[in-house]
């Protein structure tokens, strides 16, 4: 079980810090020309695809197993909103995915939004396991 635990942790680790960046950068890349945006877009791809989404994956699979396998207290108030801040943040990382696919570019804003709540449902998530958990 701890090497659940140790690999799902790992994963989020590594999804979150993808997410983070990818959706800074294309922040930052909304204010370039046309052609350095496209360029910088085939590069995002290769990091969604190849880092952030197998991380994704691998951090809710791992999650998903130690849920069902660990006894957990599925009334628990801090379980609710941990995976209710987990289902927001795949949300955001699939948005952040579909754009990057299709090469679609948005306003800055969009991606200052988009990577300010991907900071606040991460946030979240330690809230409820450090803070709220604790006073259980
Ligand atoms: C669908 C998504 C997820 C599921 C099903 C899930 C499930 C779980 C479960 C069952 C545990 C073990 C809890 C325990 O030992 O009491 C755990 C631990 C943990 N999860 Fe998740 N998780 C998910 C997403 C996330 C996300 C998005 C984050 C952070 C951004 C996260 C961070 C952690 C951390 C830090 C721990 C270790 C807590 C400790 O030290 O005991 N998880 N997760």
């Amino acid at each position: 079980m701890i090497i659940l635990k140790f690999l799902h942790v790992l994963f989020i680790f590594i999804w979150m810090g993808g997410l983070l960046m990818l959706t800074r950068m294309l922040g930052y890349l909304s204010k370039e020309s046309d052609a350095t945006f496209q360029a910088m877009n085939r590069i995002n791809k290769r990091i969604y695809f190849f880092i952030d989404l197998p991380s994704m994956i691998l951090a809710v699979t791992f999650g998903l197993l130690l849920l069902f396998l660990k006894d957990m207290n599925w009334k628990a108030p801090w379980l609710h909103m941990k995976l209710m801040f987990a289902f927001l943040l795949i949300v955001c990382d699939i948005t952040c995915g579909c754009l990057i696919a299709k090469g679609k570019r948005r306003s800055r804003v969009f991606y200052q939004i988009l990577h300010g709540l991907t900071g606040l449902f991460l946030i979240g998530v330690l809230v409820a396991i450090y803070i709220l958990k604790q006073r259980v």
